[in-house]
């Protein structure tokens, strides 16, 4: 009876981590993390967005084909998944080679692309006052790179139950769903991504009746209609460059930029969960969003993962060996 027991905790502990373990290139690279690390400082020092830009590079990665890597390759053909029309405005790409590059001249073949990725984004999330929170690691990188494959991703129109499938197609929860969006606590968006809900979203060419109507013309000021649609804008307004729950007011309030950000509250599911991060008794009681974001963080990192002799440890993050 015990040995049972033991196999199914094991094998749930197993299931849980998809394989992959904090601390797995401990003996094999013992300076892989702080290579990264260093790597992500120096490039947040000289380039303001280069904190999230990585952080949304691994969600880019993790939903096309599992966390593999698979966005990195640049053959240069047409099919290049890194080309797909869902990964426009993506970047971050010299920066993990940069790393790449260090920690091939430490520790050659050991430290796979898919992993650099996950552990720059950690640090870009610590980098910009968020919280700290260990990776599993030991991906493998990925043999594929389709285009096609990232035809689903989530798209800045999609309603929120088609968001939530998406999601829990990738084995993502609406809560999951609700902490990964907070993601837009840092970073810009382009005017591009602000066309339809500021020109487009009714039928007359209205605006999304969501947005604050003090919001709504100083949005439209920044992003006219057939203005430059590469101006850029924070997507958490106040707050663009440090990690914090101010997105969530935000989204409460009207003053979501993204539209599937507004979305996240108008439905009962998501509402809830955006409301949990502000009862009465916070921040003493209650869930903690930088604990549940990082918790969050570490299951999108585990989708569909390569582990052991799976796919390759690559020696240059923009091609198969
Ligand atoms: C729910 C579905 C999501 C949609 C529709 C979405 C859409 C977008 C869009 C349109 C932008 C602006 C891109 C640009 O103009 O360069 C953006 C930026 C960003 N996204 Fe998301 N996103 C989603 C989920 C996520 C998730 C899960 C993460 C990470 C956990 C994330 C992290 C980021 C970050 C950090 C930026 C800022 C990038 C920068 O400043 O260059 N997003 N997102
Ligand atoms: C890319 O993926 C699609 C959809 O799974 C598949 O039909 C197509 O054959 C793939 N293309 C290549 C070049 O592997």
């Amino acid at each position: 009876m015990v040995p049972l027991l033991l196999i199914l905790i094991l094998s749930c502990f197993i299931g849980a981590s998809q394989g992959l373990q904090v601390g797995f290139y401990a003996n094999t690279c013992p300076n892989a993390e702080s290579i990264v690390r260093r790597v992500v400082s120096e490039a947040a020092a000289s380039e303001q967005n280069a904190p999230p830009v990585l952080l949304r590079l691994h969600f880019h990665d993790c939903f096309v084909n599992g966390c593999d890597g698979s966005i990195l390759i640049a053959t240069g053909l047409e099919t290049d998944e890194k080309g797909a029309f869902g990964h426009q405005g993506v970047q971050g790409f010299e920066i993990i080679e940069r790393a790449k590059a260090q920690l091939e001249a430490t520790c050659p073949g050991i430290v796979s692309c898919a992993d650099i990725v996950a552990l720059a984004a950690r640090d870009a999330v610590f980098l910009t006052n968020g919280p700290l929170y260990e990776v599993p690691t030991g991906r493998r990188d990925g043999l594929v790179s389709n285009k096609s494959l990232a035809d689903n991703m989530p798209d800045i129109t999609d309603s929120i139950d088609t968001l939530k499938t998406k999601f829990s197609e990738k084995g993502l929860s609406e809560k999951d769903l609700v902490l990964l969006s907070s993601a837009h606590t840092i970073g810009t968006t382009a005017c591009f991504f602000m066309t339809n809900r500021l020109y487009e979203f009714t039928a007359g060419g209205g605006s999304d009746p969501s947005i604050n109507p003090g919001f709504l013309s100083e949005l439209k000021g920044t992003c006219p209609q057939n203005g430059n649609v590469n101006t850029r804008l924070p997507m958490d307004r106040g707050s663009g460059q440090t990690f914090d729950n101010q997105i969530l007011q935000n989204i409460r309030s009207g003053f979501a930029v993204l539209e599937t950000d507004a979305r996240l509250y108008e439905d009962a599911a998501t509402k809830n969960v955006v409301d949990s991060y502000f009862g009465f008794f916070r921040p003493f009681l209650g869930p903690s969003f930088e604990a549940d974001f990082a918790e969050a963080m570490v299951k999108m990192g585990e989708i569909g993962v390569l582990t052991g002799s799976e796919g390759e440890i690559r020696r240059v993050c923009s091609a198969f060996n």
